[in-house]
């Protein structure tokens, strides 16, 4: 199943299917403006999770939530791995380091550094040993810096970015550099991997290739996707539940024929006058989940 990797790419513990993030009751105000209400979903281990909605929805704002970047003012955010975490007081490092890791809308990586480089800052957050430490247990250290290297070198390997692991991110496509954003977010090993706009900006055939390397890793290695993304085809291709956001509301969640069928849903879609969305179409790319 793991295809020689030299760490299994999902931390979590739990069985698929059992619930592994509960997000309760959210608010989220900027001054007079309400960007998430009362929101409620729950993720389950193993599974894909679309979010989507016009833009302005508040996909975004819920997915810093989760990821500590943005504190809701009510409500609370449950991680479950080896226990449950409350995490939403928590920092952003803390709650990488408990196994959410993620991507962003625009891409956060060092540009003047290379990709290899940017996927060992990505595995760094579970080093143990410090300056200090690894001055004592020198051994210890380097063992552990091998395995940290050799595990980065199955991500280059599954991400197909070998050809390119010496460049400078910031010399590369924008597809690719989305691409080595996800390896990043990878070599955190995490059991829960988000994902903002994963193909924004991409071609039909980099999109193809991202939707293949996301079904890789969900299929194969049994990490959780939470992905925002406005591409209805791939959407409704690769998701087993979406969840849909409309000015800061929860208005649909479902299967995608289900959410595909909600009137509301919809409603909000058609109700948006440049849209982007081809809702209700699919590209017929079969990269799909069965
Ligand atoms: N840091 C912030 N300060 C003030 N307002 C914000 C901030 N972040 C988000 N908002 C507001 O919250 C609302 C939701 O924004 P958000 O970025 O979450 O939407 P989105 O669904 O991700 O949209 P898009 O599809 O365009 O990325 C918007 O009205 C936005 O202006
Ligand atoms: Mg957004």
């Amino acid at each position: 199943m793991l295809r020689g990797f030299t760490n299994t790419l999902n931390s979590s513990q739990l069985q698929a299917g059992e619930t592994q993030l509960r997000v309760e009751n959210i608010q989220l105000n900027f001054g007079g403006v309400a960007a998430l209400m009362d929101i409620n979903l729950a993720v389950r281990q193993s599974e894909i999770l679309a979010i989507i909605g016009p833009n302005g929805a508040g996909k975004t704002s819920l997915l810093n939530c989760i990821s500590g970047l943005y504190r809701p003012q009510r409500g609370r955010i449950l991680f479950y791995n080896d226990k449950e975490h409350e995490v939403t007081r928590l920092k952003p490092h803390q709650i990488a380091r408990l196994g959410i890791a993620r991507s962003f809308q625009n891409i956060e990586l060092f540009r003047h550094m290379s990709v290899l480089d940017n996927l060992l800052a990505g595995a760094h957050i579970h080093m143990r040993s410090n300056l200090f430490s690894s001055l004592i247990y020198w051994g210890t250290a380097q063992r552990e810096h091998i395995r940290f290297r050799r595990f980065v070198e199955d991500i280059i390997d599954l991400l197909e970015i070998e050809s390119i692991r010496n460049n400078t991110v910031g010399s590369l496509s924008y597809g690719l550099q989305k691409r080595v954003e996800m390896g990043r977010a990878l070599a955190m090993q995490p059991s829960i991997l988000l994902l903002d706009e994963p193909m924004a900006g991409m071609n039909s055939e980099e999109k193809e290739d991202m939707a293949r390397f996301i079904l890789d890793i969900n299929e194969e290695h049994g990490v959780t996707i939470v992905l925002i993304e406005h591409d209805m085809g791939v959407v409704m291709d690769i998701s087993d539940r979406i969840v849909v956001l409309n000015f800061g509301q929860k208005i649909g969640e479902g299967t995608p024929d289900e959410v595909r069928n909600n009137p509301l849903v919809v409603k909000a879609y058609l109700g948006e006058e440049k849209s982007p969305f081809k809702f209700g179409q699919s590209n017929n790319n079969n990269h799909g989940k069965e």
